[in-house]
């Protein structure tokens, strides 16, 4: 039997109400969080990435991410040279797969599972069989590094795709290729970044050679996709929680849902166009000794679009995890 997903539920239903698996708050002490769903917006510190090869400018932007990891453990970095072709792609692959029939989105996860090369899951809550209560999302997850991009390629599969003139076409699916394009130049990007991190820290060489070793870290993709809701106000994305990583890279399109938590007080980030979104995990605490905080962040939903995030998070090498 296929795996029902909250998006193909909302399209072929035409939902009014929020059905009761998925009404939160689940426990009455989460009913506050609810209360504060309209928040502030702010606007996140921004880090010019193309600055950090110009020797002139490195030991400012240093300073700018020292400070940006300290107060708010979040931050947008642009210029970071991710064509914005490249994030459109990723974007429509993964809402095609989010589009796919149930049974075809059960066949895709077998065929990914027989390869052990690559873990592919998808699913709607976060501890599936612990929560109590299901997500406003769905999401899928693929494990990127450190197997995903060897060869052999598995094959794309075929989706019917409406073209303009209400032709049916088949389209294949290459978000493999993709992603493994994203994953690459994602990856260099949190290299850089963490070099630079480090060097804020003053940290002595020995803990950045280790925790600069990220090939013995993994690097976990997930999609999660948030579909329009008849009552937002009954339901939530993905509650509040904090990242696993050293840092987790976010794009999304361009509908608001990300509230980050600052000061004791919920509040909503402001988009950039053309930027990508930064901040700090478990990992990151523990290797700054607690300098940098994991913040914990949500994702709500809302009654109009669907939003799409894409979320890129690694992890420190084994041997940095066991200091
Ligand atoms: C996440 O924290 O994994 C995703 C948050 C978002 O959808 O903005
Ligand atoms: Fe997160």
């Amino acid at each position: 039997m296929g795996v029902i997903m909250i998006n193909d539920l909302i399209k072929s239903t035409n939902l009014i109400s929020v059905p009761s698996e998925y009404a939160f708050p689940a426990k009455p002490e989460d009913l506050n969080m609810l209360s504060e769903k309209e928040v502030e917006h702010v606007t996140l510190p921004v880090i010019d990435f193309s600055f950090l090869s110009s020797p002139g400018e490195r030991s400012k932007i240093i300073e700018d991410l020292r400070d940006a990891c300290q107060y708010w453990g979040f931050f947008m970095v642009v210029n970071h040279g991710v064509p914005e072709s490249l994030k459109k792609d990723l974007i429509d692959s993964c809402m095609s797969f989010f589009d796919l029939s149930p049974e075809e989105k059960s066949a895709y996860r077998g065929k990914y599972k027989l390869d052990p090369r690559i873990v592919l899951d998808h699913g709607t809550n976060l501890n599936s069989g612990v929560d109590s209560v299901s997500f406003l999302r769905d999401q899928f997850k693929a494990c990127v590094h450190p197997i995903f991009g060897s060869p052999p390629k598995p094959e794309g599969i075929k989706v019917k795709k409406k073209k303009k003139k209400k032709k049916k076409t088949n389209k294949k699916i290459d978000l493999h290729e993709i992603l493994c394009e994203y994953t690459k130049r994602s990856r260099e990007i949190m290299k850089e970044l963490l070099k630079e991190i480090m060097e804020g820290l003053k940290l002595d060489e020995d803990d950045i050679e280790k925790s600069l070793e990220l090939n013995s870290g993994a690097q976990i993709f997930s999609a999660n996709l948030y579909p329009p809701c008849p009552q937002p106000e009954l339901a939530i994305g993905l509650p509040p929680h904090a990242d696993h990583g050293l840092l987790t890279l976010l794009i999304q399109n361009d509908v608001d849902g990300l509230h980050i938590k600052n000061k004791e007080k919920w509040v909503a980030v402001n988009l950039i166009p053309n930027s990508i979104m930064v901040n700090t995990g478990d990992h990151m605490e523990t290797l700054s000794k607690g300098k940098y905080k994991s913040v914990l962040h949500r994702a709500v939903v809302n009654n109009k679009e669907t939003r799409v995030s894409l979320v890129m998070t690694v992890g420190s090498s084994k041997e940095t995890d066991a200091t």
